[in-house]
């Protein structure tokens, strides 16, 4: 008997983050260890303090939360990949590429020509670069413990939406 809840056969939807979705948003990322926690004395300025409900996608199987994206907006131009994670039971299915691609056309229609992503677990990293196109510009220290328990600094990527034809084409139909 597996310990995994049932994974059906039904189509992955993608849609937009709704606030009765918070509960269940929380409990995925709590699993990577990337839910936002509140500022206090021992962590002043926690790496995720909040999730932005206009800024998130969410993959939903029937009514079940297998995954999520959001970001922070920098600047006019300028917005961090926040808050990615797919459940373990649905890994492999394209749904974190299906998340961030939305995401990055939601940031492209908002103005924003340039993504960054922080993120410390290996296949994360090459996911995104191999996978997503993202490049590496370099390593930050974690402020606290937060993510992976085995990695203690963050590979900071970026990515040129302008790169993307799809996006650019889009913009001047
Ligand atoms: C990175 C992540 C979002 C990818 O989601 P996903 O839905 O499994 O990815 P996709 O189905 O779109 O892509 C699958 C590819 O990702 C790779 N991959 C990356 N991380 C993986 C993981 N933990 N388990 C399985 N495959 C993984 C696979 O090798 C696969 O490659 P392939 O298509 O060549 O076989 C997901 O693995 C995840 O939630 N990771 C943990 C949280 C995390 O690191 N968040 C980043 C910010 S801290």
């Amino acid at each position: 008997m597996s310990l995994l809840p049932e994974v059906s056969a039904m189509p992955i939807e993608i849609r937009r983050m709704q606030p009765s979705d918070f509960m269940q948003v929380m409990k995925l990322l709590a699993h990577w260890n990337i839910a936002p926690v509140e500022p206090s004395r021992e962590v002043p300025v926690p790496e995720r303090s909040e999730i932005i409900v206009d800024n998130t996608y969410v993959a939903l199987d029937g009514d079940r939360i297998v995954g999520v994206c959001s970001f922070i907006q920098h600047s006019p131009v300028l917005a961090e990949g926040a808050s990615l994670a797919v459940d373990p039971a649905y890994h492999g299915r394209g749904i974190g590429d299906k998340l961030v691609s939305a995401s990055l056309r939601e940031r492209y229609a908002r103005g924003i020509r340039t993504v960054r992503s922080e993120a410390d677990r290996p296949e994360t990293i090459r996911w995104l670069v191999e996978r997503m196109g993202y490049r590496i510009v370099g390593t930050v220290p974690k402020r606290h413990a937060f993510g992976s328990p085995a990695v203690g600094q963050w590979t900071v990527l970026e990515f040129d939406l302008d790169s993307l034809p799809e996006l650019r084409d889009s913009s001047s139909e």
